[in-house]
């Protein structure tokens, strides 16, 4: 045989398996009952950056509340956003709203039916797009996830860094070149499956596994090490001083934040943010104080900052109870506990108990 015959059949070989290791072992998980590209595209938005147990929890909670894409449309931002509260990565969750409401408002309620065109709607990229026309309409669009990335990378010993734009070309190239085109989309959630249970990232069980007789990194010795990725520059640290007022009826203040970053739409207490711990005489002479606070009562929550690691900056966090003020301040904590507000701020009113 020639080398291109053998290449092609022990790359076949590798559908062929991983498809049969999916049918032996496959997870029962709820979204996999269904073809219905809202319920599909909810469970893959939610996926993405989310464990499969953590996010159980928030699909069914959504898929109950909102049980179509028409009536998901028709949701506040603030009921969404504090349906989504833990998840992180809130851009999915607004995205999520903006796409609803253009396929039930201007595309009449129906999907659409393509990876190009699935690719036009807010919050859709390529693997949500691959995953959704393969999974849903049979589309032979491959999907590209930390998990692919994973076993091919260990199946091909590959060294080709997956955060590049040559490595990130090059594994979806590979990927497209291998999927099985009549059962594209169970092939795609067959290597993501494949990845997260058999060729996990940590301590594989490579002597049992069905694809260690041709995997070119276990061959290799070079599993440890596949896949390769650039080291990411240090995160950046930001530090937040939170000022909770109290005023003499015990209400407080909560602002939702309208800065275009990765909390937008949530709802905080004033922020005096720095780039470096501040004491409570720089805060009260800084210039972003507001005037309430001036004369009022100051005491520190938490004596060691609340820290907050996201992907690239750590969050260093203090919260001020600043009460005995004259001003009185519109919320009450059954408005503060009804908004969606950061993990960092949960974790605040958690122990905080108001
Ligand atoms: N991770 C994200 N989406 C998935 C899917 N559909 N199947 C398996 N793992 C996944």
């Amino acid at each position: 045989m020639c080398a291109f015959a053998c290449i092609f059949v022990w790359m076949n070989n590798f559908g062929i398996q991983l498809l049969k290791w999916y049918d032996e072992n496959k997870r029962d998980l709820p979204w996999r009952q269904t073809k219905n590209p809202y319920t599909v595209w909810l469970s893959e938005i939610i996926l993405q950056q989310t464990r499969v147990d953590q996010g159980i929890p928030y699909f069914l909670r959504f898929v109950e509340q909102y049980p179509n894409v028409v009536a998901l449309a028709k949701a506040h931002e603030d009921e969404v956003l504090k349906l989504w509260q833990g998840l992180g990565y809130y851009a999915r969750a607004r995205n999520m709203l903006k796409a609803a409401k253009i396929v039930a408002f201007q595309l009449g309620g129906t999907f659409p039916t393509t990876y190009k065109e699935l690719c036009q709607l807010p919050g859709i990229g390529p693997y949500t797009a691959s995953a959704i026309a393969s999974i849903c309409y049979n589309e032979a669009t491959a999907v590209v996830d930390g998990n692919v990335y994973r076993v091919l990378a260990r199946f091909f010993d590959i060294d080709l860094p997956i955060n590049q734009p040559k490595g990130i070309k090059g594994f979806q190239q590979l990927a497209q070149s291998l999927i099985i085109s009549n059962e594209p989309g169970t092939y795609n959630q067959a290597l993501m499956e494949f990845g997260a249970l058999q060729c996990t990232p940590k301590n594989p069980n490579c002597l049992r596994c069905p694809l260690n007789d041709r995997c070119l990194a276990f061959a290799n010795n070079t599993i440890e090490m596949r896949p390769i990725k650039i080291k990411a520059k240090p995160a950046r640290a930001r530090f937040f001083h939170y000022l909770i007022p109290i005023d003499k009826n015990q209400k407080t203040l909560l602002n939702q934040r309208t800065t275009a970053d990765i909390w937008q739409g949530l709802y905080e207490f004033p922020l005096i943010e720095a780039t470096h711990t501040l004491s409570e005489q720089e805060l009260k002479a800084h210039h972003d104080l507001p005037a309430w606070a001036q004369d009022a009562n100051w005491t520190l929550f938490n004596q060691e900052a609340v820290v907050h690691r996201l992907s690239h900056q750590v969050i260093n966090a203090y919260f001020w109870i600043v009460d005995d003020m004259d001003e009185t301040m519109p919320h009450s904590w059954d408005f503060v506990h009804s908004r969606g507000v950061s993990r960092l701020v949960e974790r605040f009113l958690h122990k905080f108990k108001r």
